[in-house]
């Protein structure tokens, strides 16, 4: 591994995918486009002229067929898409410094300067295809590539099409392309992905059909040597990276370019690793340093995705929990480069735990006692070094660690606390660098703990000692501080303010100088309680997947007839003791009138509920909830956490058969 490509070398250029417009963005959107910010604010804190591009991807099948279905004009939908992921990044703190298009004309003369290159040096042909499309995917598939007849990559129907197309020479570059990753001149990561790809080279690599008909699809960009077909949406989305910097002699081009590392997640690797490098190589273009292939979001072991509706939203993790603090938690919670399971619960652990108790907590300590003892004014810094460890201020008897506090190590030195956090930043383990400053906070506890700053005031004689603990404090925590802004930009810039700064100067030791103003008394980050725990649950409850991925089991019309559903009235309903979720309902069925438990206290008062019409599950097996007989179930719809109850469009009396 090269190091300086990872160091600050002066230009750093951060990508993430330009993202498909057919819906609205969700989590794992964000979360790709959260860390390319992370690596843009910590490269521009570090000096860096930093480019972060991202956008969104226009044209192709998708995009035209969801604009059908909206009914809506193809030009006005993308438009109004695009927004909603440029609304998306405002609310999220994403610094990008611009935003593509792919329908924007300086990107489309670029795709079509590239193809015109491509075709005029022989790397384009005119062929015939023959074999299978996935029509989701936009992608084709020959016999063999089948997975049981349907799509390998996701498992969808795939049609069986012939016709003339354009086909781009991209087997003539499989051993330079394995030649460049083997020689690290092209660098995939984590290491798994690079495997994948020398996998997938090792096969034959064929040509690539780089064409789509305009009587099949006309929604693209129209191929500048035969006006009746338009570009596949991969090969002109993949050039948004270099059409953004104005290629091929705009100033912006011939600084950023190579990118110093494209961020994707790991569904859109070979179209990264394979198709855009050799492309690249047939323009004669330089290949991007890195390739970051991050995991997927899942939810409940299913990939978050638009197409299966299991998705949640940002917009609404920020209204929870705020914005700064999802930041935190996309970041923290799962390696970069793994998969991770969405949990509302880790989520709210994971603030209260780090944030509030322990990081928010330390800070309101220390400032507080600065305030106190100090009249708010940083002391006098000594000459304590970066190098020393925390040891020194343990205070003579440190001794063992104390009960709890076993996995705290003394000999720890902020230096390298520092140095293992920017190591670990400039290799993408985000998760590792903010666990390293997380336990710089207990650390900093324990040396306030053991040294009683309380104490050492009540001693006039003792104020040097006081002023080498409070110093140490402040001091740590300007150092948390710009470890954490470019992963909370909000909360840091609040920070700096309460310590008077103005910048958060540099990794040495020494940075807050005497007598700087110091300000207390706001809270970072408040605690969630357990009322507001709750609602957050609500609020972030995943969709039901519409459908569970294309294979679901379908049932016949004799399983469904199973299930005995009936009209109901409600005859009268009550809260059940020692519940917050639970109704108990005496429901009218026609020849009987059930007991029925049903979890919607929090979403109908029991005084609105008689009289209504509700279809009930009449042959569900009886149950007891909190130790109350229910016989039978409502039918209730889950809009994101709110439940609204099943009933007929007219009242009807009860025990008539539903179907
Ligand atoms: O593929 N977990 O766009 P797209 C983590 N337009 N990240 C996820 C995710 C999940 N569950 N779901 C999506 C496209 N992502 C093309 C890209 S680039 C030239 C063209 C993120 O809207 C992740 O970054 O389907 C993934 O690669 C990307 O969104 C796919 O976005």
């Amino acid at each position: 591994m090269n190091a300086d490509k990872r160091g600050l070398t002066g230009k750093f250029y951060v990508t993430t995918p330009i993202y498909y417009v057919n819906d609205v963005p969700h989590l794992g959107h964000a979360y790709t486009t959260v860390a390319a910010d992370v690596l843009a604010r910590y490269h521009r804190a570090g000096g860096d002229d930093v480019f972060f591009l991202t956008g969104t991807d226009e044209h192709g099948q998708k995009a035209e067929q969801a604009a059908k279905k909206a009914g809506r004009d193809v030009h006005e939908y993308v438009a109004e898409e695009a927004e909603e992921f440029r609304a998306l990044w405002k609310t999220l703190n994403v610094s990008n410094d611009d935003f593509i298009r792919t329908t924007e004309e300086r990107h489309k003369k670029v795709v079509r300067a590239a193809m015109r290159t491509l075709f005029d040096k022989g790397e384009i042909y005119e062929g015939s295809y023959e074999g299978w499309y996935c029509v989701p995917d936009e992608r084709f598939w020959t016999e063999k590539d089948l997975k049981d007849g349907n799509c390998p990559e996701c498992g969808r129907k795939v049609e069986h099409i012939m016709e003339k197309n354009y086909f781009f020479r991209m087997g003539n570059y499989r051993d330079r392309l394995i030649e460049k990753i083997m020689k690290g001149e092209l660098e995939i990561h984590p290491a798994s992905r690079m495997n994948e790809v020398l996998g997938f080279l090792r096969k034959e690599l064929g040509d690539l059909c780089i064409s789509r008909p305009k009587s099949r699809l006309a929604w693209g960009i129209e191929l500048p040597f035969d006006g009746e077909y338009v570009t596949y949406v991969w090969f002109d989305a993949l050039v948004n990276y270099i059409s953004a910097l104005g290629y091929p002699d705009g100033d912006k081009y011939k600084k950023f370019w190579p990118a110093d590392v494209h961020l994707i997640g790991k569904d859109i690797l070979t179209t990264h690793c394979v198709y855009w490098t050799t492309m690249l190589m047939a323009l004669d273009l330089p290949l991007p340093k890195q390739i970051y292939a991050h995991g997927w979001w899942t939810v409940e072991g299913q990939k978050m995705s638009k197409s299966l509706g299991n998705t949640v939203s940002p917009e609404k993790a920020v209204e929870a929990v705020g914005v700064d603090q999802f930041r935190y938690f996309l970041m923290r919670e799962v390696p970069f480069g793994l998969d991770g399971d969405f949990n509302a619960n880790a989520l709210i652990n994971r603030i209260n735990v780090d944030l509030a108790n322990n990081l928010g907590n330390l800070v309101s300590r220390v400032l507080t006692m600065v305030e106190k003892y100090n009249d708010s004014l940083v002391p006098q810094p000594r000459a304590y070094s970066v190098v020393e460890k925390f040891s020194k201020y343990w205070g003579v008897d440190w001794g063992k660690p104390r009960q709890g506090m076993e996995g705290l190590d003394p000999n720890l030195s902020f230096k390298e606390t520092i140095d293992y956090f920017n190591e670990h930043m400039k290799k993408f383990r985000f998760h590792l660098s903010l666990e390293k400053i997380i336990n710089l906070c207990d650390t900093l506890n324990e040396v306030i703990q053991v040294n009683k700053p309380w104490d050492l005031a009540k001693d006039p004689s003792k104020k040097e000692e006081l002023d080498k603990v409070l110093y140490v404090g402040v001091e740590t925590i300007r150092l948390i501080g710009k470890s954490i802004s470019p992963f909370m930009p909000e909360s840091a810039e609040k920070l700096k303010r309460m310590l008077g700064l103005s910048d958060w100067g540099d990794w040495n030791w020494g940075g807050l100088k005497l007598g700087t103003k110091i300000i207390a008394g706001e809270t970072l980050f408040p605690r969630i309680d357990e009322k507001k725990a709750e609602e957050i649950k609500a609020m972030l409850a995943p969709k039901e997947p519409a459908q569970k991925a294309e294979g679901q089991a379908q049932i016949t019309y004799e399983d469904f007839m199973k299930a005995d559903l009936r009209t109901g009235v409600v005859v009268s309903a009550e809260p059940v003791e020692k519940s917050k979720k639970l109704l108990k309902l005496q429901v009218d069925l026609g020849s009987e009138t059930r007991q029925i438990v049903a979890g919607i206290a929090e979403h109908y008062k029991p005084e609105d509920l008689a009289g209504k019409t509700v279809v009930v599950v009449a042959n569900l097996k009886p149950a007891k909830l909190m130790g109350v007989e229910s016989r039978g179930m409502l039918l209730a719809a889950n809009d994101e956490g709110k439940l609204v109850l099943a009933g007929t469009w007219e009242p009807v009396k009860g025990g008539l058969k539903v179907k």
